[in-house]
């Protein structure tokens, strides 16, 4: 039997004590991203966050995710800078949509909207061009780690504010004792690893 998804995850996550600072326990993703099985049933578990929806559960099913005749039950994937950038391709991709970017300041050269962040460790601001989604457009948002929360916060309220309407939040990793997730409610966050 297939090794089940979080397991695969946290086999190949490698952990870095006191990265980028003291008392910080780093969970760096990039093996599991290196892995091609393991990135390709990552971006298949991103891509299918309601677990109940047949149209997702048949583009995380199966090995061809792109194959989904019903369409994914989104119309775009929103990735936050920087390695939501590598997930949330790959996931647009994989379901025949586009992608949008959610950056750190001063990244983007047109017409933008920002919003203001606390981080695990730092502050920060995120900006998205006022123009990248239309009013009503369904979203995914994708990153790879949910900490405290602050930054898929501060992307779903960027999304919000131009009118989209956040369908699902999808990440890699989910560091429970941190809490993030009710930073992000009443958006559900599906997280393939909650450890
Ligand atoms: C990391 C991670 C998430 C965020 C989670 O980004 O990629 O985006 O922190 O933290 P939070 O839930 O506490 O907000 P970071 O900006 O550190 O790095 P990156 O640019 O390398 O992705």
């Amino acid at each position: 039997m297939r090794q089940p998804l979080d397991e695969l995850i946290a086999s190949l996550t490698v952990d870095v004590p006191d990265h980028p600072e003291p008392g910080v326990l780093f969970r760096d993703l990039t093996p599991v991203f290196a892995d091609g099985p393991a990135f390709r049933r990552l971006v298949a578990g991103l891509a299918a966050p309601e677990n109940g929806d047949p149209r997702a559960a048949a583009l995380a099913g199966g090995d061809d995710a792109g194959a989904d005749h019903a369409g994914p039950p989104f119309d775009v994937v929103v990735g936050v800078e920087a390695r939501g950038f590598l997930l949330a391709a790959a996931v647009a991709l994989s379901a025949g949509v586009g992608v949008v970017l959610v950056r750190k300041a001063g990244k983007l050269p047109r017409e933008r909207i920002a919003a203001d962040y606390v981080l695990e460790y730092g502050t920060a601001t995120l900006e998205l061009h006022s123009d990248s989604i239309r009013p009503g457009q369904r979203v995914l948002v994708v990153d790879d780690v949910l900490a405290t929360g602050g930054t898929l916060a501060a992307a779903v309220a960027l999304v919000e504010q131009l009118g989209g309407v956040v369908t699902a939040v999808s990440v890699v990793v989910e560091l429970a004792a941190l809490g993030g997730r009710q930073r992000v409610a009443p958006h559900t966050v599906h997280a393939l690893w909650t450890t």
